[in-house]
């Protein structure tokens, strides 16, 4: 390390945890996220994502490697580290069984918030994330996007200076993701807080995040600005699939000017060129004279998915499962609903 970490960033130098001494869950990722940036921490089920955050965030010790929050050493110094942090966490840690107010209240005192501000402060946040008018109602009566938006409040009660958010939308429908994210914005411009957040929503986290990282198999594949990333794609993708097998197809794509890549893809062909309306056409026409039938024939402009595609050679699809993460929520929803049947 040539100089110290600025406050407000967060510094990772090689940073890595095997579980078990077996399960290399991240290995050895180094990245800087600059104070007062959203960061994406983007990846598919078991990338590593809560591992990294854990780390970072002082609940778990490293393997190895080191990490730097708001330039301090989070190994040796990991109750500085937590003080100085706010972390939403994907499982809900919010109590079901007490008020909303309770929960923040709570949060208040155990972060340090002086006595005498805990009151208003909560009020004053619970407003402002619309859950003002439920606030006196237990937490487990709330809806998914309520309860998210207290998650948010009580992380951030203690104003920290960095915020942690492990898939913090999870769940939430596009209107509840959207109005999280809302919040989410208006806090970091106010008080220039530097946002990690880790997601599955690729299209959330381009429109949400300055920079982002894709991680796959505890290895961070690619980082940079969301259209950094897309422009390395070197244009548009066309997708294109023949009625049926054709051994000419491949040698026909590659021919076509343009076009700077050719992979097979589910029985088709996946090109790369800088424009893909003007290659359709030309693509058609030379099909037509090759007696290659096709089947379809679309038009892509790159997305984060296809980036995801691009730097791991897999589709990225949020329907593949259940992941840990997303089978923890539902634990903690249905411990709440059999906690309000009591
Ligand atoms: N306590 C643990 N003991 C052993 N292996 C673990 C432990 N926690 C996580 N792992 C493994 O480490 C890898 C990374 O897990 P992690 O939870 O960090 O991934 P993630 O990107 O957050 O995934 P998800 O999208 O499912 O939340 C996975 O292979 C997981 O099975
Ligand atoms: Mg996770």
């Amino acid at each position: 390390m040539s100089a110290a970490p600025a406050s407000g960033s967060i510094v990772a130098e090689g940073l890595g945890k095997t579980y078990g001494g077996t399960v290399r869950a991240v290995d050895g990722i180094s990245f800087t996220v600059q104070p007062g940036e959203v960061f994406g921490f983007l990846g598919p089920n078991g990338a590593g994502k809560t591992t990294t955050v854990s780390m970072l965030t002082a609940g778990l010790a490293a393997t190895d490697g080191k990490a730097f929050v708001d330039g301090l050493d989070v190994g040796a110094n990991p109750l500085g580290v937590k003080r100085r942090i706010g972390i939403v966490f994907q499982e809900m840690t919010s109590d079901g069984d007490l008020t909303g107010r309770e929960n923040v209240e709570l949060a208040a005192n155990l972060y340090g918030v002086p006595r005498a501000d805990v009151a208003s402060r909560s009020q004053q946040l619970m407003e402002r994330m619309q859950i003002g008018e439920a606030a006196d109602r237990l937490a487990k009566t709330y809806s998914g996007g309520m309860r998210r938006r207290l998650e948010l409040a009580v992380g951030i009660v203690h104003s920290p200076s960095i915020l942690f958010l492990d898939e913090p939308t999870l769940g939430l429908d596009p209107q509840g993701r959207a109005g999280f994210w809302k919040f989410v914005e208006e806090l970091r411009r106010e008080h220039r807080m530097t946002v990690f957040v880790t997601t599955h929503y690729l299209e959330e986290a381009d429109g949400m995040c300055e920079r982002v990282a894709i991680i796959d198999h505890g290895k961070i594949v690619a980082v940079g600005t969301p259209s950094e990333l897309k422009d390395r794609l070197g244009g548009d993708i066309v997708t294109v699939r023949p009625v049926q097998p054709s051994a000419s197809l491949e040698g026909l794509l590659r021919g076509l000017p343009g076009v700077s890549s050719v992979t097979g893809q589910d029985g088709g062909f996946r090109l790369k060129c800088p424009s893909g309306e003007k290659l359709v056409p030309a693509l058609v026409e030379a099909c037509v004279r090759a007696g290659v039938g096709l089947a379809s024939v679309a038009v892509k402009r790159p997305s984060l998915d296809e980036v995801f595609l691009e730097f791991t050679g897999r589709e990225f699809r949020e329907d593949e499962g259940m992941s840990a993460t997303d089978r923890a929520v539902v634990l903690s929803r249905v411990r709440d609903q059999l906690g309000r049947g009591r």
